[in-house]
């Protein structure tokens, strides 16, 4: 993979590109991930779930469950114990489980069996007999049953939006139109490690080991419906296997998890098989999306309407807001209407998967583009550049920074685009199979979540200076670890050698979930703060001494460096770290305050400001012309995502989030059996992702700058923007290629032979 470090200036200030700190660890299995917590003498537990897709429990009989051997606890909405429905901005459904006997979905857990062994539980779990009053499954966007819902959007902005007038200007002369609708399906997050719970009671205190995006979120809803107060509850998850979402809300497994180890008084180890992964935790809903442009004759859009369509289950709270994570923000035009409906389903209950509502959206909205940019003649880059939006359409905010043009002049030499011949078919490769070249734009907003931090300075053995940082967050798989680690070795000015940091346990300063992009931005300002607070601190003990080179100075007038906290404009006039704590206490700490109003409550000045990543996707293709299986030869991804910690780990993001992105354009699709609404390919040998040979090249570039109106650090995250905009250049690739458009997602060579 290439770095930024070749590429011409102006590039974003990166620092260094570190390996993983726990990269070792992880390859040599060493790590310890939910299920395989040190807890001693835990006992299994083995969900049952509904086979029906709608109706009700009208009788179950577990006799011969509770009479199996080793078998301890048998839960069913009979005997499960009363808990509280509270919190609900946590939960990723509206109801708790086990907690009546309604059935909205096939795969809904109605019952759990504990015993002292997994396999004894998981025999037992088969005795259960249940019998079901049946009602006729409601499936799919277009299934007139469906109950619709025009929701009004609150985190995402709105989602029913209309400014100017789009019908007005679609009619005026001269215009060029674009209205075409596209699809995607259920797609499911498929992280490599199921989600887990190990959870075990010990004097009234509840400890949960959760595979989990966001361990404080997790231990204020346990102790919400446990009726606890959250220092009785102790959430960890030093490690997590992949996520991509669906870690991120809260599950009902593991309340599950936590009522079984109270049930039987032992601690309880619950993993969801790949099969419940498909039901139980969400999934990126179905998407159908109408997309119509109108364009004058330069190519400057006068219009753009996107109506989007996603579907959830009567107990998800999900929504996927395709038109306002693309269209509202992508590209200047006087007249923008969106609009999102949602049908609710008798399929599982929805979920975000990374971008949720950006990579739908800008699916539909990036192959628009690209016909839009045929139907004029017009080069699709040049397209973008014609519309270009300095400001937010939809808020008429100017955005914090934005180099998407960068991205797009700097992608295009990386990949050659000027070589392309645009006219479709026209470009072969060495063996005969048909060459296509697309591109498209990605995007993804900022955010942060409120969080602390704190960083202690103490004496190493050795007679050195260390640091550990630590927060309330999490490390997905994302490279957190490493990041933070360099993070904390730059405030306080010490070597990355001499630098930990720890994550993943709610008894560390509270943060938020990791989600959204989130961490990175709303982590590094909490450690950035920290550290003054060190510094403070660390000033304070310094002027203890008399005679201190820093008497008389304040804590904004120091700064760590080269381990020694010394004068801002006189670095020579300072002390040596280790001279501040010899004879200490066992460490100086700095810890930031807690900012409960948090980020997407910014401070006046930001609020005058849209914070947004751009990014630019080029790609090229090879379709054989006899049996039009896609191949996906090369990517090259330009991304502008404010400062850059570390390219390596960067870079790694974009690069797996193209190669998600891959899959959804070509391969996966969640399929349910339209008679019982049961997912067909709930496995990872039919449900299908893209795999190492599968990836060919790709090159990830990063460009820009700091943005620091955003936090003190300058960075907006990047966990998710890489997988916008890339199903849409595949697309745009292979209608260049084989000039044949596919419009649903995946684009399978099934799809590519079907009469035009
Ligand atoms: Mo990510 S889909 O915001 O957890």
């Amino acid at each position: 993979m290439a770095s930024a470090s070749d590429s011409s200036p102006p590039v974003a200030p990166v620092g260094e590109p570190r390996d993983r700190v726990d990269g070792r660890a992880k390859v040599t299995g060493r790590v310890v991930y939910a299920a395989e917590a040190p807890v001693r003498n835990a006992v299994h537990a083995v969900l049952v779930s509904s086979t029906i897709a709608r109706g009700e429990i009208t009788a179950m009989d577990a006799a011969s469950v509770e009479r199996s051997p080793g078998v301890l606890a048998v839960l069913t909405p009979k005997n499960m114990p009363k808990l509280e429905y509270v919190d609900a901005k946590f939960h990723a459904e509206k109801r708790l489980p086990l907690g009546d006997l309604r059935i909205y979905y096939a795969g809904q857990h109605i019952a759990v069996v504990v015993a002292d062994t997994l396999e004894r539980a998981l025999y037992a779990s088969t005795l259960l007999r249940v019998s079901y009053r049946e009602e006729p499954p409601v499936l799919g966007l277009g299934d007139p049953a469906a109950k619709i819902e025009w929701p009004k959007g609150e985190m995402t902005g709105p989602l029913q939006f209309e400014k100017g007038d789009v019908d007005a200007a679609l009619s005026g002369t001269g215009v060029v139109t674009v209205k075409q609708t596209y699809s995607t399906p259920i797609e499911t997050h498929n992280p490599m490690e199921m989600s887990a719970t190990v959870a075990y009671w010990e004097n009234g205190k509840l400890t949960v080991w959760d595979s989990t995006q966001a361990v404080v979120n997790r231990q204020k809803a346990l102790a919400a419906v446990f009726g606890l107060k959250p220092d009785q509850v102790r959430v960890l998850c030093p490690f997590v296997g992949g996520a991509f979402g669906c870690k991120g809300d809260q599950w009902p497994h593991t309340f599950l998890a936590a009522a079984a180890a109270q049930a039987v008084g032992k601690p309880v180890k619950l993993m969801l098989t790949r099969q419940q992964m498909f039901t139980g935790c969400g999934h990126r809903p179905v998407t159908e999306q109408t997309i119509t442009l109108g364009a004058d004759g330069q190519g400057r859009l006068v219009a753009l309407r996107h109506e989007s369509k996603s579907d959830d289950s009567e107990v998800g709270k999900h929504i996927e807001p395709c038109g306002a994570g693309s269209s509202a923000i992508m590209y200047a035009t006087p007249n923008l209407a969106y609009t999102h409906r949602v049908s609710r389903t008798n399929i599982a209950s929805a979920t975000f998967m990374r971008a949720p509502g950006e990579n739908p959206g800008t699916y539909a909205l990036e192959s628009a583009m690209d016909e839009l940019a045929i139907a004029l003649k017009m080069d699709p880059v040049e397209l973008r550049l014609v519309n270009y939006a300095d400001r937010a359409p939809h808020n008429g905010l100017p955005f914090s920074t934005s180099n998407v043009k960068e991205c797009y002049r700097l992608g295009a030499e990386k990949f050659g685009w000027s070589r392309r011949n645009p006219e479709p078919g026209s470009m072969r490769a060495p063996d005969g199979a048909r060459v296509g070249w697309g591109m498209a734009t990605a995007t993804y907003p900022a955010h942060r979540f409120p969080n602390q931090a704190r960083i202690r300075l103490m004496l190493d053995r050795d007679g050195g200076v260390r640091a550990i940082g630590a927060a309330a967050t999490q490390d997905l798989g994302t490279g957190a670890y490493t990041v933070f680690t360099q993070m904390t070795a730059m405030l306080v000015g010490l070597p990355f050698e001499r630098v930990k940091f720890e994550l993943g346990d709610s008894n560390l300063p509270p943060g938020g979930v990791s989600g959204g992009s989130a961490t990175t931005a709303g982590v590094g300002q909490a450690m950035s703060e920290a550290a003054g607070k060190l510094r403070q601190a660390m000033l304070k003990r310094a002027q203890e001494n008399s005679g201190s080179p820093l008497a008389g100075l304040t804590p904004d007038q120091v700064v760590f460096q080269g381990g020694r906290i010394v004068a801002a404009n006189d670095p020579s006039r300072g002390v040596e770290l280790s001279a501040v704590l010899k004879g200490g206490p066992a460490y100086i700490e700095g810890l930031n305050e807690a900012n409960p109003a948090g980020a997407d409550n910014l401070p006046a000045k930001q609020k005058a400001y849209t914070f947004q990543s751009f990014g630019a996707h080029f790609v090229e293709v090879a379709v054989d012309e006899r049996l039009p299986i896609v191949r996906v030869k090369r990517v090259v991804s330009v991304m502008d995502v404010g400062r850059v910690i570390n390219p390596k780990t960067a870079g790694s993001q974009v690069q797996g989030a193209v190669i998600m992105g891959m899959g959804q354009a070509l391969l996966e699709e969640t399929h349910y059996d339209p008679r019982t609404g049961r997912v067909v390919n709930d496995n990872l040998a039919d449900y299908v992702v893209c795999v190492n040979p599968d990836v060919r090249s790709i090159e990830t570039y990063f460009v820009g700058e700091p943005d620091l109106l955003f936090n003190a650090i300058g960075c907006r995250g990047v966990g998710e923007i890489g997988i916008t905009g890339i199903a849409a250049a595949i697309a745009n690739a292979v209608y260049h290629a084989t000039g044949r458009r596919v419009r649903d997602l995946p684009i399978t060579a099934e799809k590519l032979m079907r009469p035009a």
